[in-house]
């Protein structure tokens, strides 16, 4: 029996490879390469001594898709593929919506057409919006997110529910905060493409003399000092939480499961807070000046990960710090690499 894992050569996808295959999952990706890169199939490999199953083609490709599932006897999903950039999806929203909804559907008519179970999904904190209150559980109310980007995450949950409930599967949403970190071997992490939109790979680069400064989106927020609050948690930490959940649906006696679970640290940290984290960590500086604040972002996000504790028997505990120090490493890893 094999788990297939989308966009598992990506970021977060190939951090949970490596927990998978040390758990002895037999693993099958099926990644585009759209935000990925080849060389990252063999430092999973080098990482676990493991070999995955990869196929490099686009999910959207049904007929591909049902050639994998032919080929392998697929007990579950976990499923990462999806454009993520929260900029761009609002200029291009309709290939957002295919492309993170289209390859949602292909997977689901495959596991509908075989009776396949246990989905799980990389939902995001962004379907709660600015909460009203702090920490945020699972039963805060979901706003409608203001992105397109947003908006196929809390599309793609809903879908995932009437999927479980018309056809008695297990399905797991989990709604990440902020993840972040590299591995600690330095050979895996977030590869941003052209200028990054997320706070630490603008932070690594700007340590790194790639970007001059950082810019500092905003420091008039209704915070101690001033920049806004995120939850950022450690992505081996949020790679561990996915074999959890994928457990839990496998050992499940229930035909019908939708388990929905923030995963965070339960701590929330400043913008200031990380630079200077960044800093000490590291032993580096990061420059950076205050600009006006960036278009939808929210004041403060942190979650109660009390649900995920309990049921999945799983916590974040791994400092900021010390996720910064691994960025730092991978960082030095993509320098090695170019020289
Ligand atoms: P990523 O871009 O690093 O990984 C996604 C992978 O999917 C890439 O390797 C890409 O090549 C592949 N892919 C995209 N479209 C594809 C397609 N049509 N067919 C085949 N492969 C395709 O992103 P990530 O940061 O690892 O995020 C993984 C998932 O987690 C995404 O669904 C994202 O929306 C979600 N998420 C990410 C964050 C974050 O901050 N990184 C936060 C919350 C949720
Ligand atoms: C964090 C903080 C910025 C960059 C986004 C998505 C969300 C989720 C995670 C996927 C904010 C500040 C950032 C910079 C800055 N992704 N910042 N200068 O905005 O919490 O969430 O990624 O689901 O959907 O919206 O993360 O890393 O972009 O920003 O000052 O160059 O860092 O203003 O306060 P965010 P982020």
């Amino acid at each position: 029996m094999a788990v297939l894992v989308t966009g598992g050569l990506g970021y977060i996808g190939s951090h949970t490879v490596v927990e998978l295959l040390n758990n002895d999952f037999e693993v099958v990706i099926v990644d585009d390469l759209s935000n990925s890169e080849r060389f990252i199939l063999k430092n999973i490999e080098e990482i676990t001594g493991k070999k995955p199953f990869f196929y490099p083609f686009d999910l959207r490709r049904r007929e591909l898709l049902t050639q994998v599932f032919d080929a392998h006897q697929i007990e579950g999903c976990i499923n990462f593929a999806a454009s993520k950039a929260v900029g761009e999806s609002q200029l291009k929203p309709v290939d957002y919506y295919e492309n993170n909804l289209f390859t949602l559907i292909n997977i689901l008519q495959e596991f509908k057409e075989r009776g396949i179970s246990n989905f799980i999904f990389s939902s995001s904190c962004t379907v709660y919006g600015q909460a009203e209150k702090m920490p945020i559980d699972e039963n805060t109310p979901l706003k409608l997110p203001e992105s397109v980007y947003g908006k196929t995450k809390q599309m793609g949950e809903e879908i995932l529910i009437d999927f479980a409930k018309a056809h008695q599967r297990r399905i797991s949403l989990l709604r990440y905060f902020n993840p972040i970190g590299a591995h600690p071997s330095g050979k895996l992490g977030e590869l941003p493409m052209g200028v990054p939109n997320n706070l630490v790979p603008y932070v690594m680069q700007t340590a790194a003399g790639i970007r001059e400064k950082l810019n500092i989106w905003g420091d008039d927020y209704d915070t101690a000092d001033g920049t806004p609050i995120r939850d950022y948690i450690y992505v081996v930490d949020l790679a561990k939480a996915h074999v959890n959940a994928l457990k839990k649906l496998l050992e499940s006696n229930e035909q019908t499961v939708i388990d929905i679970f923030n995963l965070g640290t339960g701590k929330g940290s400043s913008v200031l807070e990380v630079v200077r984290a960044f800093e000490t960590a590291n032993d580096v500086k990061v420059p950076y000046q205050i600009c006006p604040r960036r278009e939808g972002d929210i004041t403060i996000a942190y979650a109660d990960a009390g649900k995920a504790e309990k049921e999945l028997q799983w916590k974040s505990e791994t400092p900021l710090e010390e996720s910064l120090r691994t960025v730092w490493k991978w960082q030095m890893y993509l320098d090695s690499q170019m020289a």
